[in-house]
């Protein structure tokens, strides 16, 4: 029995696997060549570096499995190496579009010699527990680029680009914006589950939170205009210090990739330059932008674990789930995840199978959701891969519950997405919490 299971999850690794290459492939699939080597800031990568980065990856797994192992080349490791000091110095992340050597051609060529080196891997009797883990590591690191790549693409050229994949938005159903109260006490935060999690969301811990409410709906562009129409972006009142600066600095008015015409807000985006839609998550705000809202509501941003309790916990059954709806994955109906192909956020109410015991909807999909946790790592931390995570230990919040980016392998409850405070060409939006 043992080895069966053994050869049926070495089989389901190399499902995921190919299937995981393929989307990758699926997501740069219309991209004409031209495309894939600009860099339209600092903070975004070309197309290119990202196809070449994710195959890079197999590559340290295959040398932390392999001792004698030798990369595909010098000049490949120097271009696409993301931060590991351990591999050299890492090129200056602001010029990945000034490189134009490997060429486009030379890093497919590359993705498909290290696709085949992995498979041969997998092939092979090498496939240990340790192998095991670090290849799982690798295709959810191929999946977090998916979604940066989704961020890029967006930036790179929003409408012009065109999906393979593009379904109908659901019809949300009629829904009351109000806010749902949570009882305190200790709380187990983290991962309880069986299968495979990050070590940030590690080791499970008790945490003591007071009764709280939170919203059940992630704040919508209605609101959120209110706060512009209210100059929340002009009074320095509700801003923190280093947000004002950034308001002041980058002349901040109202969400990224926002624009004013005629007294209307249009938003540029995957369905085109469109009108604001009221119902829907606001997007693309930074952690400062969520803050100072909050503040002008009157309201505050939850903790993370104020956000997973809300998210996961049935406080009847007294149990937690790895999703807001139980344990089973996600589908369709559930939430907006990548997989959803619809390329933005949906309306408030778009998913009433997906809300958690508690009443919080759309907590997973849509729009990623500030929190103002400190990303840092748990009591007892320990790391699964070193200069993966625990280096950005610092100067960042923690998001949670994925985005209309986020492949449906990539999420749970528990999971912690992390960036700068400035930070918005993310598909990042938030709840509004309060203390009862
Ligand atoms: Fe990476």
């Amino acid at each position: 029995m043992a080895i069966l299971s053994t050869q049926k999850s070495s089989q389901s690794l190399f499902e995921q696997f190919n299937t995981t290459r393929e989307r990758t492939l699926e997501l740069v699939k219309t991209l004409e060549k031209d495309d894939f080597v600009v860099q339209t800031a600092y903070y975004m990568s070309p197309p290119k570096w990202h196809v070449g980065h994710v195959s890079w990856f197999y590559e340290v797994v295959l040398s932390k499995t392999n001792q004698n192992y030798q990369f595909y080349s010098k000049e490949f490791s120097d271009y696409l190496n993301s931060y590991y000091q351990q591999f050299g110095e890492p090129q200056d992340k602001g010029k990945r579009g000034l490189v134009s050597r490997p060429t486009v051609d030379q890093i497919f060529e590359y993705f498909d010699t290290i696709s085949n080196r992995v498979r041969e891997f997998f092939n092979s009797d090498k496939l240990d527990g340790k192998a095991k883990y670090l290849f799982t590591i690798a295709f959810h690191h191929e999946c977090q680029h998916q979604e940066l790549l989704v961020y890029d693409l967006q930036h790179l050229l929003a409408d012009i680009y065109k999906p393979v994949k593009k379904n109908q938005r659901l019809r949300p159903v009629a829904i009351e914006q109000k806010s749902v109260e949570i009882k305190g006490g200790l709380y187990a935060m983290g991962y309880n589950g069986s299968d495979y999690c990050y070590d940030i969301e590690l080791p499970e811990h008790k945490v003591y939170l007071n009764d709280y409410k939170i919203d059940a709906f992630p704040v919508t562009n209605s609101q959120y205009l209110q706060f512009i129409d209210d100059e929340g972006y002009q009074d320095f009142k509700f801003w923190l210090s280093d947000g004002w600066k950034k308001v002041k600095q980058e002349k901040w008015t109202a969400p990224m990739y926002w624009e004013k015409e005629n007294d209307k807000w249009y938003v540029q985006d995957f369905l085109g330059k469109r009108k604001v839609n009221p119902n829907e998550p606001v997007c693309h705000v930074s952690f400062y932008e969520a803050d100072a809202y909050c503040k002008w509501a009157g309201k505050r941003l939850p903790t993370e674990a104020e956000w997973e309790k809300a998210a996961c916990w049935d406080e009847q059954k007294q149990t937690k789930t790895i999703f807001p709806w139980g344990n089973d994955e996600p589908s369709e109906n559930h939430a907006n995840l990548l997989e959803s192909y619809l390329w933005a956020q949906t309306e408030i109410g778009s998913y009433p199978d997906g809300k958690s015991p508690a009443g919080c909807h759309q907590m997973i999909g849509d729009v990623w959701e500030w929190t103002t946790s400190e990303f840092a790592g748990y009591p007892g931390f320990k790391t699964g891969f070193d200069e993966y995570n625990e280096k950005w230990f610092t100067n960042q919040k923690v998001l949670r519950g994925g985005s209309f980016g986020t492949p449906r392998i990539s999420i749970r409850g528990s999971y912690r997405n992390f960036f700068r405070l400035e930070e918005r060409w993310l598909i990042s939006g938030f709840r509004c919490a309060e203390d009862v």
